[in-house]
């Protein structure tokens, strides 16, 4: 298994550029599955979960290829087995956005239930209750959700909580609905509103998306398209951390700065220097960071999906600062390793108090899932010495050469099998 090895305390300086993102790409992979021409996607990251979702499709019957351009083209002319295994569910609960489009487009869909998580529940009740609320039934079997439906018919549908894929899920399955479609207190990501650029490219007709109520009437077919993802916010927000917690200057290219003004805020707030354009933010950072207080929420509010980097940083900053995690219960794992390079972090449910600290030092410890893993690695930036990351592979899962990229920036960073 494959492990980092960083040998903290170089500030980094140069240019990154920043991939595709994740949590846009995965649906909009999925999007494929609502016609049977080709969909072309563009920008889309090396990562494993990326293949992962491309052999879910694959698996069904989808086709696909890279063209010259290095798009992938999906192509669903006929879809052979609507059904997402346990096998694959397990390692990528964003499987579960196959069901959408293939209750849509087929009228039958079989995915496994996720079953547990490291960060929380995660419960998919919502996508279950909207897709009833268009008319479709739903089984279990064996652990399985059975989807069927005869054409799927517009509904009003009033979400009980904001979930991102419950729903990227229902405004796929509406696209090709009877009827128009009403998504209330639907999520405001900015991967929502991508993947309905990516689905009016294909015909549906969308609005409100990046808006909380999302409005959908449903036609009788799509068509294929082409669509580039938009770069990821994340692994974004994941780079100016570094930067903020080990100093220096760095330019972030390929980036959507309007995407991140809650990350932006906070990192302002802390003293770090933030310049941004349409498509870059340089990012300087010189001597101390203020602590400073952060509480998840949905989007535009900070993103849960950075809590654990700047639970990092916040411990080498001066004074002590509070953080709350609202959207997943145990997404906490981070903590217990960062104390052992020497943080002094206390939690109490959901929330952390951290008492900065003058400096990390080295150790082993161990990768628990993707975020937390990313927190690890700014650790291990900031650290004296050596600090070993096992269990990398939740990092494959959504940064793409993250090694390489720091090694560019000046970081002692290296992968060891
Ligand atoms: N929830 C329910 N019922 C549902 C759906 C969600 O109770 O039917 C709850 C969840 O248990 C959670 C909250 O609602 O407490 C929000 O979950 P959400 O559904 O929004 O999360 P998700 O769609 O499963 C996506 C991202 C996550 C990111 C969250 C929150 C993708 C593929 N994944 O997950 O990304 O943390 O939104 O922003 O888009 C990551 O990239 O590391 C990651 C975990």
């Amino acid at each position: 298994m494959d492990k980092l090895v960083i040998e903290g305390g170089v500030p980094l300086s140069g240019t990154v550029t920043i991939s595709g993102a994740k949590n846009a790409a995965l649906p909009i992979l999925t999007a494929a599955l609502l016609t049977g021409e080709a969909l072309i996607v563009e920008n889309v990251p090396h990562l494993r979960d990326v293949s992962t979702m491309l052999n879910l499709l694959m698996q069904m019957g989808v086709t696909t290829s890279l063209d010259e351009k290095g798009g992938v083209e999906l192509r669903a002319e006929k879809i052979t087995d609507p059904v997402a295994p346990y096998e694959l569910v397990k390692t990528m609960r964003a499987s579960v956005l196959v069901l959408g489009p293939l209750v849509a487009r087929l009228g039958e869909a079989r995915v496994s239930l996720p079953g547990g998580c490291a960060i929380g529940l995660r419960p998919v009740d919502q996508h279950l209750k909207g897709l009833q609320a268009m008319g479709a039934t739903i089984a279990m079997e064996e652990g399985y959700m059975i989807a069927r439906a005869g054409r799927l018919k517009g509904a009003r549908i009033c979400m009980d909580l904001v979930t991102v894929t419950g729903t990227e899920n229902l405004m796929m399955a509406a696209t090709l609905a009877d009827g128009v479609t009403v998504i209330e207190n639907a999520a405001r990501e900015p991967e929502v509103p991508d993947l309905a650029a990516c689905l009016t490219a294909m015909g549906a007709k969308i609005s409100g998306a990046g808006t909380d109520v999302i409005t959908v009437e449903g036609v009788e077919r799509l068509h294929g398209a082409r669509h580039s993802v938009m770069p990821d916010r994340i692994e974004t927000g994941t780079f100016l951390v570094a930067v903020a917690a080990t100093g220096g200057d760095v330019r972030l290219t390929g980036v959507r700065p309007d995407t991140l003004d809650a990350v932006l805020g906070k990192l302002r707030e802390m003293g770090v220097s933030i310049e941004t354009g349409s498509d870059w933010i340089q990012v300087r950072a010189n001597g101390a960071k203020k602590a400073v207080n952060v509480r998840t929420a949905p989007y535009p509010a900070f993103p849960t999906d950075m809590q654990a980097q700047f639970m990092a940083l916040n411990s080498v900053a001066q004074g002590a600062s509070r953080v709350v995690e609202t959207i997943f219960e145990n997404r906490f794992m981070h903590v217990q390793e960062l104390q052992r390079l020497g943080a002094n972090i206390e939690v109490e449910g959901n929330t952390a108090v951290i008492k900065g600290v003058a400096g990390l030092n080295g150790a082993t410890v161990m990768a628990t899932d993707l975020r937390a893993s990313a927190s690890l690695v700014v650790a291990g930036l900031i650290a004296r010495g050596k600090t070993t990351i096992e269990r990398i592979y939740h990092l494959d899962r959504g940064y793409e050469r993250i090694e390489e990229k720091l090694s560019k920036l000046g970081a002692r960073i290296r992968r060891v099998n």
